[in-house]
């Protein structure tokens, strides 16, 4: 078991990291150790106790002085207990303040890994080495328990946490925070690394150092969001992509959520995660519990390229739950910006007919299909086919895009609703619309009350009926609009800060429904591109359409920030037409496919519009795709180069993992006169192996792994604007 207990002290041990924690002889959980992997002593003796000024000390403590939460490493600080540093719990417990204090009661372990109910968590499967740790603790005097959940995923260097608040008191127990997790280290100066956006210019990496203070990130759209993601780094100064020590932290929820750092004056950093609680308020009734969404940490002390991969790996088989989680993708058109609004079923018709003529495998609808939803003003809600606009029936048009030997897609936006539709003209009340003010709209649209039965009920009515009516085996799951003045008719006042957490979990009920009832259903997460790439979401859908922005070198920058917590296979990325629609940007055809290879590969044009020489290279993409898929699907990935620090150009690189082949796409982002060489190192090869290496599908030599990881390859001389290559080796003995 990856758990050792002794007198107290609970070590977590997985391949290359140590956690550990201490309920101490007052019955406070400190955290004592999380890092580089170590043997199991007690390492509270690093603790330095000494009486400290204006820190206080609890009753517990008696006359020692120098024992004061102000300055203690603590698992699960809250409110109230002279901690004066950013904390996990505000609890009222009847005095109208928040004020408790947890000690330890007991614990339990078991193999394999605890679920949430109603929320995404990681699972094991089975053979595999994980374990569960539980923790409980117990307010001094009220029956207020906390369970601490630990999952140590041994394989990956994954630790996962989640925290359930069990009133058993006999009143009502008010919650006003509950955070996921802390995590308290014993020194400053740590950078803080993170990935900030907006729509169409999604999770561009920032990395700050950590001052004296808190530095915070929130989402109070209701969604992960555009702006912050939920996924961090805290790194040490040093650490580069192949060296130092980094910890990762990814919240798997798509709501609103928090992340509050601290330095505090004895140079100590302080991280909290969890869900946002600037609106959120809980009533916690007799025998009533709260279940926090579960935080992922990850540890490396080998550079932020290693932290990717223990994400990348514990996501693809312990968060993904999909039946295609292990299957080639299929490769897509999605007529969105191809058609937008104005299709019908022959335009569709002519698409498809291109797709298979170039062997592309589904036909994804996008928006505009039901309804009266000819613009972005009307229609949403009425998820009944528009069979005046296609010109037949959906199960018509399907059958025939299955006739050409092609799959299909649909696109919904289920939490939505217009108000110029049917469903708004009879149930205005599944609105969230505060009473008697007018609607803040988002892309002229209101959000469903998605914590209401009846919403859920007629959500997952539609869906099943339009799933139903044909063979639908992927559906793009859209939601183009924050939340804001949220309100729900149908909880009392007192309730409203419910509202959003009870949103999410509405939203996480109609997509297990959704995938129970279709266990082969492909489902591509969405949100206006990529506000809702979370981990959260990865556990109903294995990809997620990563931005609006579909420029290829724009994308450049977006997939970077998205490679560092989250799997390639999961970035869903397509060819646009030129110039681009978002940024009016020119590229070659090439360029744009290399970038779509980065993720899940796919099409968003007119392809009965290609030019005969587009057509040839589309087909050339189409073959190399599906020739690397496992490379691109399954390898590892790693960042050659940043496209925030290299103006010249972007690489990247997937390796298999028994290091037998490997890809190397590089994108140019500048021109020279005169240029001055310009090289790669390869990561990850087998140093022995002798590989043979394609250049642009032309050979280009035999090399030893150590060479191509030392040496290095010089790139070739970029010919136009945003000029491109493709660079791919394979170990000699393979090709016998
Ligand atoms: C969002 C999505 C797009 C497209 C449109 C349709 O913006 O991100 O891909 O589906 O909605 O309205």
């Amino acid at each position: 078991m990856a758990i050792i207990i002794k007198d107290n002290v609970f070590t977590l041990q997985t391949k290359n990291s140590t956690y550990q924690m201490k309920a101490d002889d007052k019955g406070i959980l400190l955290h004592t150790y999380y890092g580089k992997r170590t043997d199991e002593t007690d390492y509270s003796y690093m603790i330095s106790m000494a009486d400290r000024g204006f820190s206080g000390n609890i009753y517990e403590a008696r006359e020692d002085r120098t024992y004061s939460l102000d300055f203690l490493p603590q698992e699960f600080p809250v409110c109230g207990s002279g901690d004066y540093r950013v904390d996990c719990l505000h609890v009222d417990l009847g005095a109208g303040v928040s004020d408790c204090l947890m000690f330890f009661d007991s614990y339990n372990t078991y193999h394999g890994k605890y679920s949430l109910e109603g929320l995404p968590a990681m699972f094991a499967l089975e053979e595999e080495k994980v374990d569960t740790l539980e923790l409980i603790l117990k307010d001094n005097q009220e029956e207020l328990y906390l369970h601490l959940f630990y999952g140590v995923f041994e394989e990956y260097d994954i630790i996962t946490r989640a925290v359930i608040v069990e009133n058993q008191t006999n009143r009502e127990v008010r919650l006003s925070r509950v955070l996921s997790a802390c995590l308290d280290m014993d020194h400053d100066g740590m950078d803080f690394i993170h990935f900030y956006g907006r729509h169409a210019g999604e999770r561009e990496l920032e990395r700050v150092s950590l001052f004296h203070g808190i530095t915070e990130l929130r989402s109070t759209r209701g969604t992960s969001s555009h702006q912050h993601n939920p996924f961090v780094i805290l790194a040490e100064k040093n650490t580069t992509e192949e060296l130092g020590e980094c910890f990762g932290f990814s919240l798997l929820y798509s709501g609103g959520f928090h992340i509050q750092t601290e330095v505090d004056q004895f140079h100590q950093t302080r991280i909290v995660i969890g869900i946002d609680d600037s609106d959120f308020s809980w009533s916690l009734q007799p025998g009533d519990t709260f279940v926090t969404p579960e935080v992922s940490m990850g540890y490396s002390n080998c550079g932020l390229s290693n932290l990717s991969h223990c994400y990348h790996n514990s996501f693809q088989n312990n968060l993904i739950r999909s039946s295609w989680k292990n299957k080639r993708r299929p490769i897509l058109v999605n007529n969105w910006e191809a058609t937008y609004f104005d299709f019908n079923a022959d335009k569709l018709l002519e698409i498809a007919k291109e797709a298979a003529d170039l062997e592309l495998d589904m036909l994804v609808l996008d928006d505009g299909w039901f309804g009266k939803r000819d613009n972005d003003d009307t229609g949403l809600g009425d998820w009944f086919v528009n069979e005046n606009k296609l010109g037949c029936s959906l199960k018509e048009l399907v059958d025939k895009v299955n006739h050409m030997g092609l799959m299909f897609g649909l696109w919904f936006e289920p939490e939505m609703i217009s108000e110029d539709s049917n469903l708004y003209r009879s149930h205005p009340e599944w609105a969230m619309v505060v009473p008697g003010r007018n609607p803040i709209r988002g892309r002229s649209q209101l959000v469903l009350d998605m914590t209401r039965e009846d919403v859920l009920t007629y959500v997952k009515e539609r869906l099943f009926a339009i799933m139903d009516s044909a063979n639908i085996q992927y559906i793009k799951w859209d939601m183009n609009r924050s939340v804001a003045a949220a309100y729900s008719a149908l909880l009392p006042r007192e309730r409203q800060g419910e509202l959003r957490h009870r949103y999410v979990l509405g939203l996480y009920h109609v997509m297990e429904a959704l995938l129970e009832r279709y266990p082969d259903l492909l489902l591509e997460g969405c949100s206006g591109g990529g506000g809702r790439f979370d981990a959260g979401m990865l556990y109903y859908a294995p990809q997620i359409w990563c931005s609006d922005n579909t420029d290829a070198i724009e994308r450049l920058n977006i997939q970077y920030g998205t490679s560092f917590g989250y799997p390639m296979s999961s970035v869903s990325a397509h060819v646009s037409v030129c110039p681009n629609h978002q940024n009016g940007r020119v590229t070659p055809f090439k360029t744009r496919g290399i970038c779509a290879m980065q993720g899940t590969f796919g099409y968003e044009l007119d392809l009965s519009k290609l030019s005969i020489e587009e057509k040839e290279e589309a087909r050339k993409q189409i073959c190399t795709f599906k020739k690397h898929y496992r490379l691109f699907q399954f390898g590892n990935y790693y960042r050659l180069t940043s496209p925030l620090e290299n103006p010249d150009f972007t690489a990247w690189e997937y390796v298999d993992k028994d290091k037998k082949e490997a890809y190397i796409g590089v994108v140019y982002t500048n021109l020279h006169g005169n240029p001055a060489a310009q090289s790669v190192k390869f990561k990850g090869l087998c140093k022995e192996s002798i590989y043979e290496m394609w250049k642009n599908q032309e050979p280009a030599g035999t090399y030893t792994g150590a060479a191509l990881m030392n040496g290095g390859i010089l790139l070739p001389i970029p010919r136009e604007n945003y000029d491109s290559c493709q660079i791919y080796i394979s170990r000699k003995e393979e090709n016998k």
